[in-house]
């Protein structure tokens, strides 16, 4: 299993190390990525230096340097020890909901993330008026289409939108229906599972036919709670 967590805009240098540290003697057989936002990844790659979790970042820019400010790119990235990136998490793509070019940006984004030595964690998934209106196939689809390379090695992630931060959850078949289509529509693919992960519902869902881990976002700001399903 892959268990990516997903700090998001959550916490402070201070605030991160008390839990890298309960979780950094990881010698389980899970691959374990953290994803913390850009300000920490320095601190903590050196925190994980010795350890057999790896970091991950949540964006990164399509060019690997140059007049852009504000952004990062793959490059740097890799130059602090990251080796993941999330790309086209759904609180991304909503921000950029009216940018009718946004997929072919992402594309754009996990190609220069795969040149630069990273694996990306590309983000999928439905909101609830696409679910409601039984158009969560055809969503998928168009979001892997427009992204996913032809080549290099990457993970997907999805995340009915409708279930991240909600406490809500798909019911079992339908996990199972959605990731068997995606499967179909990138073979040998690890796909993984986020949307209101946590301790109590991490051991069903991994025993889900076609879930190859989680991206967890709430759940794995808790020591007491990342540890249980690191440990899944
Ligand atoms: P959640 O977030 O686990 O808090 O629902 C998941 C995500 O956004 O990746």
């Amino acid at each position: 299993m892959i268990i990516a967590a997903n700090w998001k805009m959550n916490l402070t240098i201070r605030e991160a190390k008390p839990l890298v540290n309960s979780i950094k003697k990881y010698k389980g057989r899970n691959k374990v990525i953290l994803c913390p936002t850009f300000t920490l990844l320095p601190e903590m790659a050196g925190m994980l230096k010795k350890s057999r979790i790896s970091l991950g970042a949540q964006n990164c820019h399509f060019e690997q340097k140059g007049a852009f400010t504000g952004e990062v790119s793959p490059l740097q990235l890799k130059d602090v020890g990251v080796s993941y990136v999330i790309i086209g998490h759904s609180e991304r793509r909503s921000c950029n909901a009216f940018n009718p070019d946004y997929n072919r940006i992402l594309s754009k984004k996990i190609h220069s993330a795969i040149n630069a030595g990273l694996i990306p964690i590309i983000c999928i998934g439905e909101t609830d008026e696409q679910r409601k209106k039984a158009q969560t196939k055809k969503i998928i689809k168009k979001q892997i289409e427009a992204s996913v390379p032809k080549k290099g090695k990457y993970i997907v992630a999805y995340e009915p939108v409708w279930a991240i931060g909600s406490g809500k959850t798909p019911t079992r078949e339908q996990i199972e229906d959605i990731h068997e289509y995606i499967s179909k529509l990138v073979p040998g693919t690890k796909i993984l599972y986020g949307g209101s992960v946590n301790e109590k519902n991490c051991k069903e869902i991994a025993s889900i036919s076609g879930v190859s881990g989680f991206l967890v976002g709430g759940a794995s700001l808790e020591a007491n709670k990342f540890k249980k399903i690191m440990h899944v």
